[in-house]
């Protein structure tokens, strides 16, 4: 997420060592970075005009960089693909280069690395542990059934692409957002308290953390990299027949221990 202190030591030696990096970076910081430490760069960022191509979307764009990752490891080339975050997390790009590689052959796997949700955790002081979490694309949430737990923390990604089937645009709507709220609205009150989340990615920019109602979602200002944080609406509630069942087993275990002593 920041280039500064949240790159990985492992990852940092990848980019310095293989032959070619390959990377679609949107921050310009981390960009210039890796063109100036890789032997060789690819930059992908440019492969998301061909979503505004007839007929094609941002499938396509994502195949096209997929493409690009193995031709490279055709030719012979130690590859090293880059992506913010963790590469693994909503990022179909590194999975699917991956199973390709290792389909044709070739040794492929992803190190970990520090993702929105890691950043969100600390700059928000939320411990998924403590509530549970449940975490999902909006636009996935909206166009399936989904069942929510409001006593759990959500957390939707890619609101601010939300709603757009036809994956040729990088944005959503007021209406597309209203669709998402009445579908939220389901489960949560209008008034219930969300934040907009986006971790700064570098020194320039400051981390945003607004707390809106719900309601108010389809009027904000929501950027590509925008997280949607739902806090959970309800206490847990105990079930009393699992404690008990629990207790039971405790219970019997202990006179069977008592027995056989
Ligand atoms: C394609 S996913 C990439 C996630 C990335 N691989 C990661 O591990 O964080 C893009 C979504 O991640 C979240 N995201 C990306 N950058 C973020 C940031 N700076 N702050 C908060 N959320 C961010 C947003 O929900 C955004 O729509």
């Amino acid at each position: 997420m920041r280039m500064g202190g949240q790159l990985t030591p492992i990852a940092q030696s990848y980019i310095e060592n293989f032959d070619v990096v390959i990377a679609a970076i949107p921050n310009i910081f981390t960009r210039k970075w890796i063109m100036d430490t890789a032997k060789e760069y690819i930059c992908l960022n440019s492969y998301y005009e061909d979503m505004h191509i007839d007929g094609k979307n941002r499938r396509d764009t994502y195949r096209r960089m997929v493409g690009t990752i193995l031709s490279e490891l055709r030719s012979g080339k130690n590859v090293c693909a880059t992506f913010y975050g963790h590469p693994g997390i909503f990022a179909c790009i590194s999975h699917m280069a991956i199973a390709d590689a290792r389909d044709e052959g070739y040794e492929a796997h992803m190190e970990p690395g520090i993702s929105a949700l890691d950043c969100l955790v600390a700059d928000l002081g939320i411990d998924p542990g403590s509530h549970g979490m449940q975490s999902m694309e909006s636009t996935q949430f909206m166009i399936y059934e989904r069942t929510i737990d409001p006593t759990a923390l959500l957390i939707l990604w890619q609101p601010g692409i939300a709603g757009e089937l036809a994956l040729k645009k990088l944005e959503t709507n007021e209406e597309y957002l209203e669709v998402l709220v009445k579908k939220l609205g389901l489960t949560y009150s209008l008034s219930h308290e969300v934040y907009l989340y986006e971790a700064a990615t570098d020194p320039l920019e400051e981390t945003r953390i607004d707390k809106i109602k719900l309601g108010d979602l389809p009027k904000a200002s929501l950027k590509q990299i925008t997280t949607l944080v739902i806090p959970p609406a309800k206490e847990l509630v105990r079930d009393q027949s699992i404690v008990d069942q629990l207790n039971a087993i405790t219970v019997r275990r202990q006179q069977f221990a008592q027995k056989v002593a």
